[in-house]
């Protein structure tokens, strides 16, 4: 029988992956509806909440996640799988942190505050800056692509270790 993850690590995993999935599928929604409507103002303000909050879970993940170990990997996995999986996660880790800043940053430079909830404004830590909001602007959209192809292959390592290798993997992320 293997070693499972905690349930913390399980409900950080599946909230953070439903918020990322939310928020990108939003992200895409919103920039493509024409002009600007309220349905448009009310699905970015959603994104970006959605997004500070994936920001504000990362951080949270991230501590827990420095003091407490993963469950090893099972003895039938070669080492470059190991090494793969790990890089990969790493990968995961930066993206979680990357992807929704550059949102931030980008919505900064554009002279916008971020007003959590409508409740309170979050620090504006850039002043609004016309020259580097379109390239914000793309460090946003390409870091998406990049946790998007992450999210990919993460996927399909879960896939192959639950039907190919059989060997329990995914299961131990699952309640
Ligand atoms: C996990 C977090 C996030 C994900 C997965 C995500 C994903 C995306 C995606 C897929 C797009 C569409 C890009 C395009 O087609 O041009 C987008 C656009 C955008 N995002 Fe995010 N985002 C996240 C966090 C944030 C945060 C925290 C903010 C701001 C507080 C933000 C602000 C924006 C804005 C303003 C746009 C519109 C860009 C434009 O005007 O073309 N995002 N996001």
């Amino acid at each position: 029988m293997q070693e499972r993850y905690t349930i913390t690590a399980i409900v950080f995993h599946w909230l953070i992956a439903v918020l990322i999935v939310g928020a990108f599928i939003m992200g895409l929604v919103m920039t493509d509806i024409p002009g600007i409507t309220p349905t448009k103002l009310k699905y970015y303000s959603w994104h970006k909440w959605a997004g500070v909050t994936v920001l504000a879970l990362a951080a949270l993940r991230l501590l827990w996640r420095l003091s407490h170990r993963a469950p090893p990997y099972p003895a039938s996995m070669p080492a470059w799988q190991k090494g793969a999986a790990h890089g990969l996660h790493g990968m995961l880790y930066l993206l979680m942190f990357a992807v929704p800043l550059s949102g931030y940053l980008y919505t900064l430079s554009a002279g916008i505050p971020v007003v959590y909830f409508g409740l309170f404004e979050l620090p504006v830590i850039m002043a609004a800056d016309p020259e580097l909001k379109p390239l914000l602007k793309g460090v946003h959209y390409w870091l998406n692509m990049g946790l998007a192809g992450a999210v990919g292959l993460h996927l399909a390592a879960a896939l192959k270790h639950q039907f190919i290798d059989r060997d329990g993997v995914l299961k131990r992320m699952l309640p």
